[in-house]
């Protein structure tokens, strides 16, 4: 059976940073003091309109093939797991599958909120061990600043926007080690954005008839979490096989520091051993694990054989945690060649897009013509 290993890793946030301080200017009635005591947070980012979360997907993305030294047109099939898509449908993943030039791939999306990410790279590595798929890439990607009421004080200073991607590849030697997931659905109604779906259809002039914005329950969630959390990394650290002390580095779902540091002391772990960043982006829900993987690679807190867990939490209520073991070198370097062919592709790929566009009109305009001279 081959093993799933992470092969590539890239990231992508907004360039426009909004700290805490910003919120007061905007009269809202809190304070940077408030904001980075109970969550950890100092700034995030915020995507501008001409950003949907396609776009931060696809440089994700790219820059994770990049790394990899792969070919989109290899890539047998693309998640991207979100809970904010550009559209109810097509699904994000096509958009991104269009604009890699990922030619042969499948492409679906994934809404498991802010567990989404390791949820998709439980199924991607699934597809690989089943030996259906040798190149899977994988995407978190959320815009939840669309969905934040900017005068509600206990959500909008929570979120920010961002992408994470990574290629898993098949290999010989163990990558993905153990993964396991759950839900709770009697806890739907502690966070959610109740508009837009079957229940509260948008309307016609295309708002939703329900509340659009995120709605939640902070303080219950809060304790859900934190137990959920370290819950969840030790069913995976005992199915993979390793020993809680065998453990390198935790990389926990950010959304808040005081529910991180709760996780650690509930499994007895030091502070070197938990990666945090939310003090720089807030909670970028599915985009959160994938981000923070990599500014650990980037600080040089993973060496190749290191075991590493995951472990998520988010609206559903859902969980899922994984286990891993980092297979790739990290004195890489990918050809010098890879930006110049990515180009190349991504040129190539808006290209045969266009075309199939301009075949599609070409022929619709033959068949009405063709139907006229019938009639
Ligand atoms: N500034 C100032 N005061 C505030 C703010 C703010 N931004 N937000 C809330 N407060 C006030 C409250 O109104 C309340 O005031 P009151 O006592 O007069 O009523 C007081 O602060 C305490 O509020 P709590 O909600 O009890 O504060 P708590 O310490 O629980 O922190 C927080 C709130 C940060 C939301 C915390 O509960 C939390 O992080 N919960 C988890 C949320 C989370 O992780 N959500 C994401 C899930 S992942 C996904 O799927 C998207």
């Amino acid at each position: 059976m081959p093993y799933a290993q992470i092969a590539g890793w890239g990231m992508h946030v907004p360039s426009r940073i909004v700290p805490n301080e910003s919120f007061v200017k905007m009269g809202l009635n809190t304070s940077d003091e408030w904001i980075a005591s109970r969550t950890g947070i100092e700034e995030r980012r915020l995507a501008a309109r001409n950003e949907p979360t396609s776009h931060m997907a696809v440089r994700a993305a790219q820059h994770a093939l990049y790394v990899a030294d792969a070919h989109a047109s290899d890539v047998d099939l693309i998640i991207v797991a979100t809970c904010t898509p550009d559209h109810v449908m097509p699904s994000t993943a096509s958009i991104v599958q269009n604009r890699l030039g990922a030619r042969r791939a499948g492409a679906l999306d994934m809404n498991a909120a802010c567990s989404g990410f390791v949820y998709a790279l439980a199924m991607g590595a699934g597809q690989i061990e089943s030996g259906r798929a040798k190149q899977v890439l994988v995407i978190g990607a959320d815009e939840l600043s669309i969905h934040l009421n900017w005068r509600d004080r206990t959500t909008c200073v929570l979120f920010g926007d961002g992408a994470g991607a990574v290629l898993l590849r098949a290999t010989v030697d163990p990558g993905i080690l153990a993964s396991t997931m759950g839900s709770d659905g009697s806890g739907a109604d502690l966070l959610m954005i109740p508009g837009g779906g079957s229940r509260h259809p948008a309307n016609g002039n295309g708002r939703a008839n329900g509340d659009r914005y995120l709605r939640m329950n902070g303080p219950q969630i809060f304790r859900w979490a934190t137990q959920m959390m370290s819950r969840a990394a030790e069913d995976v650290i005992a199915t993979s096989g390793l020993k809680p002390e065998q453990i390198d580095l935790f990389i926990p779902h950010q959304a808040n520091l005081r529910i991180i540091e709760a996780m650690a002391k509930r499994l007895g772990l030091p502070a070197d051993k938990v990666f945090s960043n939310v003090g720089r982006y807030g909670n970028t829900s599915a985009a959160s694990i994938p981000i923070a993987l990599c500014e650990a690679l980037a600080a040089g807190r993973i060496d190749k054989d290191d075991n590493i867990v995951l472990t998520s939490f988010g609206a559903g209520l859902s969980w899922a945690a994984l286990a891993l073991r980092w297979g790739v070198n990290m004195d890489l370097h990918p050809s010098r060649w890879t930006p110049w062919r990515q180009g190349f592709e991504t040129r190539v790929a808006a290209m045969r897009s266009a075309v199939r566009r301009q075949q599609r009109r070409v022929r619709a305009s033959l068949d009405e013509r063709f139907r006229g001279d019938q009639n």
